[in-house]
This record gives C-alpha cells, sequence and structure tokens, in this order.
C-alpha cells in the first residue's frame, strides 16, 4: 500500500506557494520596478508612452483576473483536511484508502450553493454542494455530492433545464433569489420526478446554519468492487458530528443581509480556532442479489433507500483542519469530476450520473482554461502521473523524452501493464435496444415526498408549509400555482389543502388513498436539529 500522511498535500503545495511578502516589487519577467504610481509620459501632462512595459503589463494583468465562474455551484468555500477509515473494507473494495486504517488521506472539500452567483448570500434557501477531493495513493477520488440525499431529475439530459429554470430569468437576471420564481415552479409543477426532491428543498436542510452542521450525500448508487471482482452496490453518506443543523427563515433571510458570507466565514473561522468541521463517512451496502429487491429503482436519483431497509454503516472519518493559502487559486481553481474513481470504486447505470461523467471535465476545459487543470497544485494528484498527452493551454510541465505514444519500442513512452492494479471496468452484462424511454421502474414520483413527509415532525411540516407558500406565492401565475398543489395532493392531502389555503389556491378535493400516502413514517436521516453544537 501507498504509504500516505495527513500533511502529504500540505507538503506537495510547498513547491506552488510563493511568498511575495516584503519582497522588493517586480515585473512578471523579474525585473526590478522603481515607481508603480506614475505612468510614463512625454513631459508631465502629456500623453502615456506604449513603451511603459510597467503600465502595459499591470493593466492587462488586471483586465484578464477573472474567468467564468461555475455553470452551478458558483459560491463556494474550501478547506483541506484528511480521511481515515475505521476499519479494513477490503471485503468490498480494493480502494486502499478504504482497505487500511492507518492511512490518512489528504482530502480537499468545496462546500456550495448551487444557484446563486460566484458573489450570492450564503443562506439562501438552496440545495447545498458537498465535494470532496480525496488524494490517494492510487489516484484521486473526487465524491461530487449535495446536502440532500435526492436530485431533482432522474436523467441528466434535463440539467440544463433544471438549471436554466432555477437560474434567474435570462430577460432581465431577475430574480436573483433562491428557487421563489415563476421558471421554477413551472418547470417543476410539470415535471413529476422533481417532487421528492422539492420537497426537500422547501424542508429546512435548505438553509443548513452552518457547513459543519451539515450531512453530504453522493446521492447515486454507485459500486464498491473487490480484489475478486465481486460488485456491491453503494450509497455514501457524510454525518457532521456536530449534529444536522439549520437556520429558521427568519434568520436566513436576515443573515443573507446582514452577513453574507455567514457559513463561509463560520467554516474559516472554526479552523483558524481549532474547532475542526468533522464528518464521519456512513455506507450503506447493498449486496448485488439485492438490486431488484426494492420498490423503486436503484438508478433512480430521486429515491433514497431508507435507512430501516438498508442501515447507513459508519466506516470512517473526515476532519478539515486547514484553510486554503488562496481563494482563487484553490478554491476556485479546484475541479471536481464525478468521473474521477479509483480501483475499487465504480459508476452505475444511473443515467444521471452518466450524464455527469461528461459534463464536469467538459466544463472544465472552458471555466480552466485548456486541458492541463490537473496540473494546478490543488487539482495535481499525490500518485504518480504519467501519460502521453501533451500541449494545450497551460502546459505546466516539461514533459522529457521523445516517446509520447504507445506501443512505442524507441523507449519513452509509459508501458501499460495488463492486469494488475490498473482500473478495470465493472464488467456488468449489457444488452438491449437502444431506445429514448425511461424504465418503469423509474415511474414513481411520489411515494418517496409521501415517505419525508411522513417523517417529519409538526413543526417540521409547518415549515415545510410555509415554505411552499412563501416561495410558490411568489410565483404570478395561477395555473402553475393550482399545477403544483395537485402535485402535492398526491403527496398528502393535508399538506396541499395547507399549502392552497396560503397562495389563494381552491381547495384540493382527496385523491384518495395513494400508494405515498400509504407509506409509513420511515426515518430518513437524522434529523435536523439533533446532535449539540
Ligand atoms: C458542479 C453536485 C448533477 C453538472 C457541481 C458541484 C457539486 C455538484 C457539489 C460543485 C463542485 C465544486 O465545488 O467545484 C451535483 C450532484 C448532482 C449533480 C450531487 C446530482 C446528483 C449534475 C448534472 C450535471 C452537473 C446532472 C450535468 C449533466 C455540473 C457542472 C458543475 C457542477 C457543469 C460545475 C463544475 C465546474 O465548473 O467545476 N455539481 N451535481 N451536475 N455540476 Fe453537478
Amino acid at each position: 500500500m501507498t504509504e500516505l500522511r495527513r500533511d502529504d498535500k500540505d507538503q506537495q503545495l510547498a513547491s506552488a506557494r510563493v511568498d511575495h511578502a516584503d519582497t522588493r516589487l517586480t515585473t512578471d519577467q523579474g525585473i526590478p520596478v522603481e515607481d508603480t504610481d506614475n505612468s510614463l509620459h512625454a513631459g508631465t501632462r502629456g500623453p502615456s508612452l506604449l513603451e511603459d512595459f510597467h503600465l502595459r503589463e499591470k493593466v492587462m494583468r488586471f483586465d484578464h483576473e477573472r474567468i467564468p465562474e461555475r455553470v452551478v455551484h458558483a459560491r463556494g468555500s474550501g478547506a483541506y483536511g484528511y480521511f481515515q477509515v475505521y476499519e479494513s473494507l477490503a471485503r468490498y473494495t480494493t480502494a486502499e484508502f478504504l482497505c487500511d486504517p492507518s492511512l490518512h488521506t489528504p482530502v480537499f472539500v468545496r462546500f456550495s450553493t448551487v444557484q446563486g452567483s460566484r458573489g450570492s448570500a450564503d443562506t439562501v434557501r438552496d440545495v447545498r454542494g458537498f465535494a470532496t477531493k480525496f488524494y490517494t495513493g492510487q489516484g484521486n477520488f473526487d465524491l461530487v455530492g449535495n446536502n440532500m440525499p435526492v436530485f431533482f431529475i432522474q436523467d441528466g439530459i434535463k440539467f440544463p433545464d433544471v438549471i436554466h429554470a432555477v437560474k434567474p430569468q435570462p430577460r432581465n437576471e431577475i430574480p436573483q433569489g433562491a428557487s421563489a420564481h415563476d421558471s421554477f415552479w413551472d418547470f417543476v409543477s410539470q415535471q413529476p420526478e422533481t417532487m421528492h426532491h422539492v420537497m426537500w428543498l422547501m424542508s429546512d436542510r435548505a438553509i443548513p446554519r452552518s457547513f459543519r452542521t451539515m450531512q453530504g450525500f453522493g446521492v447515486h448508487t454507485f459500486r464498491l468492487v473487490n480484489a475478486q471482482g465481486g460488485n456491491t452496490f453503494v450509497k455514501f453518506h457524510w454525518t457532521p458530528v456536530l449534529g444536522t443543523h439549520s437556520l429558521v427563515w427568519n434568520e436566513a433571510q436576515k443573515i443573507a443581509g446582514v452577513d453574507p458570507d455567514f457559513n463561509r466565514r463560520d467554516l474559516w473561522e472554526s479552523i483558524e480556532s481549532g474547532a475542526l468541521p468533522e464528518y464521519e463517512l456512513g455506507l450503506q451496502f447493498i449486496p448485488e442479489d439485492r438490486e431488484f429487491d426494492f420498490d423503486w429503482d436503484l438508478l433512480d436519483p430521486t429515491k433514497i433507500i431508507p435507512e430501516e431497509l438498508v442501515p447507513v454503516t459508519p466506516v470512517g472519518k473526515l476532519v478539515l483542519n486547514r484553510n486554503p493559502d488562496n481563494f482563487f487559486a484553490e478554491t476556485e481553481q479546484v475541479a471536481f469530476c464525478v468521473g474521477n474513481v479509483v480501483p475499487g470504486i465504480d459508476f452505475t447505470d444511473d443515467p444521471l450520473l452518466q450524464a455527469r461523467l461528461f459534463s464536469y471535465l467538459d466544463t472544465q476545459l472552458t471555466r480552466l482554461g485548456g486541458p492541463n487543470f490537473a496540473q494546478l497544485p490543488v487539482n495535481r494528484p499525490l500518485a504518480p502521473v504519467h501519460h502521453h498527452q501533451q500541449d494545450g493551454f497551460g502546459q505546466h510541465e516539461i514533459p522529457m523524452g521523445e516517446g509520447n505514444y504507445h506501443p512505442n519500442t524507441l523507449g519513452g513512452g509509459c508501458p501499460v501493464v495488463p492486469g494488475g492494479d490498473g482500473f478495470r471496468h465493472f464488467p456488468e452484462r449489457v444488452d438491449g435496444h437502444k431506445i429514448r424511454r425511461r424504465s418503469e421502474t423509474f415511474a414513481d414520483h411520489y411515494s418517496q415526498a409521501t415517505l419525508f413527509w411522513n417523517s417529519m415532525s409538526d413543526w417540521e411540516r409547518s415549515h415545510i408549509i410555509e415554505a411552499y407558500r412563501f416561495e410558490l406565492g411568489k410565483c404570478d401565475r395561477m395555473d402553475v400555482r393550482k399545477r403544483l398543489v395537485d402535485h402535492l395532493e398526491q403527496i398528502d392531502h393535508q399538506l396541499a389543502v395547507a399549502v392552497a389555503a396560503g397562495i389563494g389556491v381552491d381547495e384540493p378535493a382527496p385523491v384518495g388513498e395513494n400508494h405515498g400516502r400509504s407509506s409509513p413514517a420511515l426515518s430518513l436521516t437524522a434529523r435536523t436539529g439533533e446532535g449539540v453544537l
């Protein structure tokens, strides 16, 4: 196994750090500058001269300081730390960082909101990102999750639609707030598959008090693969050691005005003061032969697996212990990708996950200016990197030798070792016709929304009702409000009646017993409010 210490990433970053404090000012070319306050003119009142290379360079560099913000999750805050597994999971996986309890695998975590721009407020009603880059000895593994265990849509081909509906309107960039506008409600009220996630969004989970008190979920079903090629389905859960805590809506709105950096500041200050954020990693293991044991499809990302059916096994701990040195270089330039997996962890055919596999690399080509962003200090693996890729914008290495192809008998290329410890995709059997139709097993859109509703306490329910009234009540179109209430009626009659009464929609007629309503109140995850801060 590769030896990994918790400060290995820190050591690697040391070579990239440049300390400019109290050193003589120079140009980018290292030429000492004698005056940075006055440009070179023809006479004291005359025009500036083109030959003033310091003026040109200084202004040019300023002009190009901005890069595109992330198309989603633009606002984020990051921290370094380490992960340690409690006991070997070798019976499930060959991923070394999950098999050796002596390893401290360095990590970088970025928390984010989804909808707002880079400068937006922290405490808006929104989903939060919880993305973790594990710098393992076998290469980088990125667990790119959210603070809610389900997603709005079942197929990634709908992602541009849901995001366009959630983001400010293209004509006037209004509203910049959370989900309270016509396009969001218009979209979700026509896509019943969104109903479960929308319910989470209307709950207090959408206004976390702190990143330290926020859960995280891998959302999709992934696979673990062991040395014998055995496959276990798995769901990833992060649980904060401090417990899960939210703001209340009144607080969230006021804080957004008074201290828009509320969550960012809390993360920064807690690490600076030594109150280190900690999260336990829990896994739900689903043996291969139980794939079809559930009333829904394991590949459907709008569904959870209730803990009563498959318990969450605590397997390790994440500790965040160091703030980044430079926001742009590290938090802004970090590039997560669900496709970054290590041997022993693999994908499933979840159609949302499959689209994500394309999207992250693709967007980062633009966002980070070319294909060499894995060389950026925050992205650089601790595992050795050797390949035949060449050139492109932002090449910061000097690849040596002449052999950048395979197979190669002239020398200088990187040999491929067949078998051994290289990544091997799980040889899942696939057959069928090419078809643009969703599986029937993805058809139930209400029962888990009902499950969520049934598992809420009275005060949590009242917050959800108030949130629907507040947000849906901002939608100008009465037909859209009504359409949404009709969906709520499929989830729970009392909920639908209560929401309708607050937004001027007629009380819906009961639809009678539905599959959703008959779901038992299984607990979903640790309740908001548990634990001590
Ligand atoms: C960014 C989570 C679905 C495209 C992110 C980030 C997170 C995340 C946490 C922020 C990463 C960071 O901090 O840098 C999720 C989850 C999803 C989901 C949990 C569903 C379960 C999708 C889908 C697509 C997508 C379906 C596209 C088909 C993107 C893009 C970014 C992003 C383009 C910006 C990446 C960058 O510029 O670096 N997502 N996402 N996501 N996501 Fe997703």
